[in-house]
């Protein structure tokens, strides 16, 4: 992560704030107000270490540190390397305590890690991966896991059953061992928050959009790949068997999610250096959104490229949290197509609600042409979709315990045959002397 810290530095991207700030709300707070600049935090109250957040808060700031080329979009770029993962074998070393200015017993207080809103249950890691091995193998998984800190060696962790939860599952809720990252690098980052099938290494889809280039150290203590390039790496162990109180925290929506008993993990080494930056991701920001909404846009990509012929743009929308609502702008070929979009897409990713189909011609990324396609162009007795009792998410206060939600689409596109005329959008021919007018006007 320093690495792209120093790039960001050097183009003038990243806010410095030399002030000290606390962990306590204060760091947050900028955070907050400033969702699209990528900010270092030089010197924090509580500890020795400075934090960075908001630093992949846009798609550009991540392009930037995947060195992505200008044209190429990130969902793009992020498929392509789940579809061609490189083997990681000769990258992996073994750890190396030197490497460290620091190898310690587990002191968390020693980590500038935050309490981000008023009402939350304490200080979270909120940007720590969690590596842990696929039983029987030599390949680690990754997932991000928000982390409340109990004591100065444990952790509660909060576990949506996937990879991570399959794992213990197969080890018999037996102890898990983990490696906890913070702060590796962007590859690393975004590959973690992908979704992938069971039993692919996330290692080897980040060493796929590094070029191959990507150099692990087995942890010390259980023998987990790290990146070598992290900025903070905590051993331990979950386990399920310890359960406690998780919560509240503040979730993607911006409101306090519920409060779950969830396993512990028991911090036992730590490793950092004196100039290790600890990274945050507050949740609720549009950083948080980028993240969670990519895997989604993917399974939708997937599936809408089989069936729609031609596609101008997904938006999951930002005021959706990137997750919830979705404007798909598509050229039928079939009258069929817009409900068929409607359909495939509700159906490829759980969490959406809200799905808006609207020809070629909107741009689904300007949501006042989509209202304005919505209002001249949909009626729904014939362009509404309805399904009750789908699966929801539980980041959805209003889908209740259950995460049981209704989805509805909104078909917004024109029939195929007929007189579109009256839908265009009328267009007034720019003379060279009015044109200037407006420029100088303007
Ligand atoms: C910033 C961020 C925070 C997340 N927090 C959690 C969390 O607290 N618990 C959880 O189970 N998933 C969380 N997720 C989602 C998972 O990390 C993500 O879906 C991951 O891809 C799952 O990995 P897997 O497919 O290997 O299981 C978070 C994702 C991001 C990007």
């Amino acid at each position: 992560m320093k690495d792209f810290l120093r790039e960001l530095d050097q183009k003038g991207k990243l806010k410095r704030v030399s002030k000290e700030l606390s962990t306590d709300l204060e760091i947050s707070s900028v955070l907050f107000a400033l969702q699209d600049q990528a900010m270092l935090f030089e010197r924090v109250s509580e500890s020795h270490l400075s934090a960075a957040g908001n630093i992949y808060a846009t798609p550009e700031l991540m392009k930037l540190g995947l060195d992505i080329p200008q044209g190429q979009e990130l969902a793009e770029f992020a498929g392509n390397s789940i579809a061609a993962p490189a083997s990681i074998k000769g990258h992996v070393s073994s750890f190396d305590n030197s490497a460290w200015d620091y190898n310690v017993q587990a002191d968390l207080k020693e980590l500038p890690i935050l309490k981000h809103y008023d009402k939350e249950a304490g200080n979270y890691i909120t940007a720590g991966i969690v590596a842990a091995k696929f039983p029987g193998t030599d390949l680690e998984n990754l997932s991000f896991h928000r982390m409340l800190v109990l004591s100065k060696n444990k952790l509660a962790a909060r576990i949506v059953p996937r990879h991570l939860d399959q794992i213990a599952r197969e080890m018999d809720r037996q102890k898990v061992p983990v490696s906890i990252v913070i702060g590796p690098p962007p590859a690393v980052f975004l590959a973690a928050s992908l979704q992938t099938e069971y039993g692919l290494s996330e290692y080897k889809i980040a060493n796929k959009m590094m070029d191959q280039k990507l150099e692990l150290n087995t942890s010390e203590l259980n023998d987990i790949a790290v990146p070598t390039d992290s900025e903070i790496v905590l051993e331990g162990y979950l386990d399920y068997q310890e359960l406690t109180k998780e919560g509240p925290f503040v979730d993607l929506t911006g409101t306090y999610d519920d409060i779950r008993e969830q396993p512990v993990i028991t911090i036992q080494r730590m490793h950092y250096r004196k100039d290790s930056v600890y990274q945050i991701v507050l949740a609720g920001s549009k950083e948080h959104a980028l993240f969670m909404g990519l895997p989604q846009e993917l399974k939708i990509r997937n599936v809408l490229s089989r069936s729609i012929p031609k596609i101008r743009g997904i938006n999951l929308t930002p005021s959706g949290n990137g997750y919830f609502h979705c404007v798909v702008s598509i050229e039928k070929a079939n009258d069929g197509d817009g409900k068929t979009a409607i359909m495939n897409c509700l159906a490829s990713s759980h969490p959406l609600k809200l799905v808006i189909a609207v020809d070629i011609d909107v741009d689904p990324f300007n949501l006042s042409d989509v209202e304005w396609a919505l209002a001249t162009r949909f009626q729904a007795d014939r362009g509404l979709v309805q399904v009750n009792g789908a699966r929801g998410s539980s980041l959805d206060p209003s889908s209740g315990k259950s995460a049981v939600t209704s989805k509805l689409g909104l078909d917004a596109t024109l029939p195929l045959k007929g007189d579109k005329s009256k839908f265009e959008r009328a267009k007034i021919t720019l003379s060279p002397v009015a044109a200037s007018v407006i420029s100088a006007a303007s």
